[in-house]
């Protein structure tokens, strides 16, 4: 099938690259230009495991292609909106200025029969809107959620755990429904959960899973503050409760918390939405789990600062991980990110390093110093904070081999990913996250 994707970023890159790698004739368009002259030249402009390899191969077959031009979207019988929906910059809300803009420059290449799918994240309400720009050109409005994750985005995109997809009443949607079946074939083949629903089911799927996902780690995160308070292990709570197959071990991480392009932003749109919808009380508590995640931000910076005897002024940090989470180069909303620019804020001599993310975090805050060398980063330091818990740190890193470049013994541990006891052993004064 022939496809446009519209906006080529983390979403919309792998979308395009994937729906090439399972045989269909994809461009994907972008107004960056310079973005999308590196996806022409099949060069991947972001780090996501198997991205490059999709993307060299779809430009090489011919069926993959980048341009800044919108009419090259017509002609095909699907086109995704993969643009994206930040936070606004003066409150909570999503700021939808893309996906409008996106849609209006689209609308006259449609032609009747066309599908637009949207995919970005959007407020409940949104599709009702668009459709009726979109339906006058004859052309359907479909709503289809993405839940991939960074760092995995190629596989969940080629083989997602559930595909929805929310469609107007009547045939026409029925027959959208048909067409995007075809397109996730392999995924449909082998028997994925197909959700056809209305708009507003499928907008709302998507930001109540983000919202359960944040508010399962916002709960462990609570459960930490208490086990500080407490002499408790929160990773042995974790453990102990997960084996209920009701609650299930995943997304009982705590450490430092949630970031990225997604999480943050989207319960705040999702409040900021219920509100006007005139649900506030509804969803109060994502303001909890909100409030909760950036509290244990502030809990890992002052482990940091205790262990230098409360004179952090000038006294050498490696902190290790810039990434909000590992397998990523992201660094937008990084909890990681956010601690070390706090501890450098309190005077301290902060180097960060990170296997993938110092271009994107020395953009953001070129105040810092970095290294993309371990052990440069831990050489004299005087406490060592892992922040994403890279295998690097986590299974690389002895703290026989620490030890032998650090000047201090403290390490924090804010992702919870070291074993305790072995750093111990070692000589190491241990601090986790609702850990005794
Ligand atoms: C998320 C959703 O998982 C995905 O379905 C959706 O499409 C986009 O948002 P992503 O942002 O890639 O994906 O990251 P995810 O793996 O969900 O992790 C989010 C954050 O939570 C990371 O900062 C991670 O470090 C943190 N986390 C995750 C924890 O702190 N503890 C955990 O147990 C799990």
């Amino acid at each position: 099938m022939r496809l446009s994707v519209i906006g080529c970023g983390y979403l919309g890159a792998v979308h395009a690259a994937a729906m090439a790698s399972i045989g269909h004739e994809v461009v994907g368009i972008d107004v960056d230009a310079e973005k999308v002259g590196a996806l022409s030249r099949g060069e991947a402009p972001f780090f996501e495991p198997g991205l490059q390899d999709i993307l060299t191969e779809g430009v090489a077959s011919g069926r993959l292609s980048f341009t800044t031009d919108m009419s090259e979207a017509a002609g095909a019988a699907v086109h995704f909106i993969g643009v994206g929906t930040p936070q606004q910059a003066d409150g909570y809300a999503a700021d939808l200025t893309y996906v409008r803009a996106a849609v209006a420059a689209l609308v006259p290449h449609l032609r009747p029969g066309d599908v637009v799918a949207g995919k970005s994240t959007v407020p409940v309400g949104t599709a009702a809107e668009l459709s009726e720009q979109i339906t006058p050109t004859g052309a359907v409005l479909v709503w289809n959620p993405e839940f991939l994750r960074e760092g995995w985005a190629v596989k969940d995109t080629v083989d997602p755990d559930r595909l929805v997809v929310g469609v107007p009443a009547g045939g026409a949607g029925e027959a959208a429904a048909q067409t995007l079946r075809e397109v996730f074939h392999p995924a449909v083949a082998k028997g994925t959960p197909f959700i056809v629903t209305d708009y507003a089911t499928a907008e709302l799927v998507k930001v109540s899973a983000n919202a359960f996902l944040a508010t399962k780690i916002s709960f462990i995160n609570a459960m930490a503050e208490i086990a500080e308070a407490t002499g408790a292990d929160v990773t042995q709570l974790a453990d102990a409760i997960g084996h209920d197959e009701r609650i299930g071990r995943k997304f009982l991480g705590a450490g430092i918390g949630f970031g990225g392009g997604c999480l943050p932003k989207d319960i705040r749109a999702f409040s900021a939405r219920a509100e006007e919808l005139g649900r506030r009380e509804s969803v109060n508590f994502l303001r909890e789990v909100d409030a909760i995640n950036l509290r244990r931000r502030d809990r890992a910076a002052q482990l940091v600062v205790d262990a230098l005897d409360d004179r952090p002024h000038g006294r050498r940090v490696a902190v290790l991980g810039a990434a909000f989470k590992p397998h990523s180069d992201d660094v937008r909303d990084s909890p990681a990110l956010d601690v070390a620019v706090r501890l450098h804020g309190l005077g301290a001599d902060v180097v960060v390093t990170d296997p993938q993310a110092i271009g994107n975090a020395r953009k953001v805050h070129p105040h810092l110093t970095y290294s993309a060398d371990l052990d440069d980063a831990l050489r004299d330091a005087e406490a060592v904070l892992i922040v994403t818990e890279w295998d690097e740190y986590r299974r690389h890193l002895t703290p026989e081999h620490a030890a032998s470049l650090a000047r201090g013994r403290t390490v924090i541990d804010a992702r919870n990913c070291l074993d305790p006891a072995r750093w111990r052993a070692a000589g190491w004064s241990y601090r986790g996250m609702g850990r005794p």
